[in-house]
């Protein structure tokens, strides 16, 4: 039947999923679907039912797409869909619920304070040490994030967050590697270790340079590997997360770990990273891409 890849959208990372829902929908062709690109940010969620769509490809990212919303029109509109449901995708987009279900569930997660433009700045440094990482908490590719290493910063890193979001949250940094494990049904794939300029993973080096290493294989100690990503699928189900996604998590030289948050529509551009795991487990993008769009469920 007909596919709908859901791209664009209004959010602030639109460009991104222009880019994510271009590549899967080339992929779905390829494989043979039927797959139309549908953009929610220039038409009616509506007419997917009067057009006949049979099932949609969610590569929306960030709010209005990730976070629930586009989950539950399809809910009403019977048409089955990609990734987590309404709960888990409300869930995931919010990094301080889910921080909260996480440390109910034995998930460690960095320590964390909500602030406000009136926040005691010397008593958060005080509590959760220097640099710290101030971002809103319902946003992704890191924007608005910042890592801030002095006390006098904090208030304008926060001015920057709250652009973004009405609640924002201030992080203890981890200095460690950078690691993400990616899910996939039922499965935690290996491990990817990034390596970015400066250690500065940011939208930039995401997207747009070629600057950032990966490493997958990932290189760390296989008894960490396994350990975490057993921790992924554990995180990945707490938070009724469903068919795909990709936790982001930071690795202490002593071998500790914590994770960040789950993302739920993970980017699929040429620079993603759910892609490079399943390479690296043999299976090509295009593959990849039919694998998740036959997760749809409602
Ligand atoms: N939020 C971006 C798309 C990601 O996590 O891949
Ligand atoms: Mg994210």
């Amino acid at each position: 039947g007909k596919v709908a890849v859901l791209m664009g959208g209004p959010s602030a990372e639109r460009e991104i999923s222009l880019m994510s829902g271009k590549g899967i929908l080339a992929a779905l062709r390829e494989k043979g679907v039927d797959a139309h690109a549908f953009d929610p940010a220039e038409r009616e969620l509506f007419d997917l039912k009067r057009e006949k769509f049979d099932r949609a490809f969610i590569a929306l990212h960030g709010r209005f797409g990730e976070d629930g919303t586009v989950q539950g029109a399809l809910e009403v509109l019977r048409i089955p869909y990609t990734g987590s449901g309404v709960m888990g995708s409300a869930l995931a987009m919010d990094k301080w619920r889910t921080k909260l279900v996480w440390l109910a569930a034995g998930i460690p997660t960095p320590r964390f304070a909500m602030v406000k433009r009136t926040s005691d700045w010397d008593r958060v440094a005080d509590t959760l040490g220097m640099p710290l990482i101030m971002k809103p908490v319902r946003e992704g590719s890191t924007i608005g994030l910042t890592k801030v290493m002095r006390i006098a910063d904090l208030p304008e890193a926060y001015e920057l967050a709250a652009k973004y979001d009405d609640l924002v949250i201030a992080e203890e940094f981890i200095a460690g590697q950078e690691l993400t494990a990616s899910v996939l049904g039922e499965v935690a794939l290996p491990l990817i270790r990034i390596e970015a300029p400066q250690g500065n993973y940011d939208y930039q080096n995401k997207y747009f340079t070629d600057d950032t290493r990966y490493h997958c294989p990932s290189g760390i100690r296989a008894e960490v590997e396994d350990e975490i990503r057993k921790l992924t699928l554990k995180s990945f189900r707490v938070l009724g997360c469903r068919g795909w996604g990709r936790a982001d998590a930071m690795l202490r030289p002593d071998g500790t770990f914590s994770f960040l948050e789950m993302n739920t529509s993970p980017g699929m551009t040429s620079h993603s990273l759910v892609p490079m795991a399943a390479k690296a487990t043999g299976m090509p993008y295009p593959d990849l891409c039919v694998r998740i769009l036959e997760g749809a469920a409602l």
